[in-house]
């Protein structure tokens, strides 16, 4: 059943534009490329796609560097490829949400090269944070950038900006009005372009407070805001409540304008999700407040260890303090950001905890290649493009292992992506993991995440809530089972290496792996699996 609005309880398929699909032999992934796969995508039964950024932009940072929102970058096609992929998305009744990047622009963006033009104190350096330096010449604060290195950069009249991101990624300064007007601007066009809505980068991070403060403890709360660098979480969730630049109320003002301007087109129901890495997760609930956006990613799940009381938590959690603002969560496992749940986890565990989620209320996110188990690509440090490589001088590897583009057919790389050269190494090791082999496989992982796709919506979707069956912190005696019922269907995680038997009688609807066997009342769920059985 179809949930309503669309997107309460949708599936959505992120989309690197780069690594997807190549349609002109360049090595990169393209609008073209896309618009060519919208069938496959359309038939792993998801509701919607998302595209991460495919604007004007010179690229140092995978497009989120954004030079000209309102177009295309030569590297992806241009506008009429846009508008192509929109309408045949549409005609396969996919709907389509863009990224939009507010909290900065490109160097490259017209605005920033004419601040740089007009000095200190014009109205152009106001669109952005320009400051004098320190009386001793340093930067305005001890602020390090999320990509490592110093948040500022001096220019040539030494004055410096804020950069939270790459240098080459200036922040806006959205107390100027202009801002708000440009970015409407934006928004307009993408919709009256004809897309469903957006995905909002760094939505906490508009506004930010204590500009002329040091912060006590800046390398520890550059730390604390990563997710690969290993913290105490009492450590980590201290150092969280005292970040400066994310979170703060006035980026709510923001929102419920926004709001305003999604709903005026009435029945096209707009949607909006932000990301919002926020500290304590209740705060994450504002984003969703019935006049703000209408669901921010849940990235509690993207580092989560398979392990049944942490993962209880998490979900528990997660569904109740969204009830409290009346939203429902959302879900997520793998993101351009953040190495692939298939290597993180390994390929049966990141399979089996995909199906237990895709019965959950809300929305699920699934990143291309997900569906495949695609591990991260491995490369040696000269092939990397990730600004935090550099940034960091090495030291962190950065995200290009979860950006490398997908296997699509043959025995080897670069597997039908591209006729040149994959802009990332392919590798050979994944010729097993193609489209087109798994595509022959009923047991494939494709495959499985189809029918799971096409259950979901049959059982699962618009039935309410979730009861818990069996947890570890719900006095099950087994710490590797996880099970609850919502609908007629009671959803059974095996996180073990062994065989578990449950007394349940009903009918298995998908399994994830292996297979199950059921008599007298009872089902045995094969290790590492998830069970769907229908009642
Ligand atoms: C979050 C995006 O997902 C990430 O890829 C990007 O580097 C930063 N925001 C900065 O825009």
């Amino acid at each position: 059943m179809k949930s309503s609005p669309w997107w309460k309880e949708a599936t959505i398929y992120q989309i690197y534009p780069r690594s997807f699909f190549d349609s002109n032999g360049d090595g990169e992934g393209d609008l073209p490329g896309i618009t060519s796969k919208l069938e496959y995508v359309k038939a792993l039964g998801v509701d919607a796609i998302w595209l991460s950024p495919f604007y004007t932009s010179p690229n140092k940072d995978g497009g989120y560097d954004v030079a000209d929102p309102r177009d295309v970058d030569p590297r992806f096609g241009n506008l009429a490829d846009a508008k192509k992929m929109i309408d045949v998305a549409h005609s396969l009744g996919l709907r389509v949400l863009v990224d939009v990047v507010p909290n900065h622009f490109s160097d490259q963006h017209v605005w920033f090269q004419a601040a740089l033009k007009a000095g200190r104190g014009s109205p152009e350096r106001s669109r952005f944070h320009f400051y004098d330096a320190k009386p001793d010449g340093t930067p305005p604060n001890n602020w390090i950038s999320l990509f490592g290195g110093p948040s500022w950069t001096q220019v040539e009249d030494g004055q410096f900006y804020l950069h939270l991101f790459d240098s080459s990624q200036p922040d806006l300064n959205w107390e100027n009005p202009e801002i708000f007007i440009d970015y409407e601007k934006t928004l307009r066009f993408w919709l009256d372009f004809g897309v469903d809505g957006f995905r909002i980068d760094v939505a906490h991070g508009l506004v930010k407070e204590d500009i002329f403060k040091n912060h006590p403890d800046p390398q520890g709360l550059s730390d604390a805001l990563r997710l690969d660098v290993i913290m105490d979480v009492e450590k980590r969730f201290a150092l969280l409540e005292t970040v400066p630049f994310f979170d703060r109320q006035g980026v709510h003002e923001i929102y419920r304008k926004w709001r305003k301007l999604f709903d005026s087109y009435g029945d096209r129901e707009v949607m909006a999700v932000a990301e919002a890495w926020v500290h304590p997760p209740v705060n994450a609930t504002r984003y969703v407040r019935p006049d703000e956006l209408h669901q921010v990613f849940n990235f509690d799940l993207l580092d989560a260890p398979f392990d049944a009381a942490h993962l209880h938590d998490v979900i528990s959690r997660t569904i109740e303090l969204l009830a409290n603002v009346d939203a429902l969560p959302t879900w997520a496992l793998s993101n351009h950001d953040s190495p692939r749940v298939a290597s993180r986890l390994g390929e049966l565990q990141s399979r089996a905890l995909t199906i237990f989620v895709f019965g959950l209320p809300g929305s699920c996110y699934v990143y291309a290649g997900q569906e495949l188990g695609l591990p991260d690509g491995v490369m040696p440090d000269g092939a990397r493009q990730d600004p935090i490589y550099f940034r960091t001088k090495g030291s962190q590897k950065g995200r290009d292992g979860a950006r490398v583009p997908l296997p699509w057919s043959d025995e080897s790389a670069p597997f039908g992506f591209t006729s040149g050269t994959p802009w990332l190494p392919m590798q050979d090791s994944w010729k097993d993991l193609t489209v087109e082999k798994q595509n022959v496989d009923p047991k494939s992982s494709l495959n499985v995440y189809r029918n799971a796709l096409e259950l979901r919506a049959e059982h699962l979707v618009t039935t309410g809530e979730m009861t818990w069956l069996e947890s570890p912190t719900h006095g099950s005696k087994n710490p590797l089972l996880l099970a609850y019922r919502r609908g007629n269907v009671s959803v059974y995680m095996n996180l073990g290496e062994s065989l578990v038997e449950v007394e349940i009688t009903g009918k298995v609807l998908i399994a994830s792996a292996g297979v199950p066997d059921g008599r007298d009342g009872k089902i045995t769920i094969p290790p590492v699996s998830t069970l769907w059985v229908h009642h």
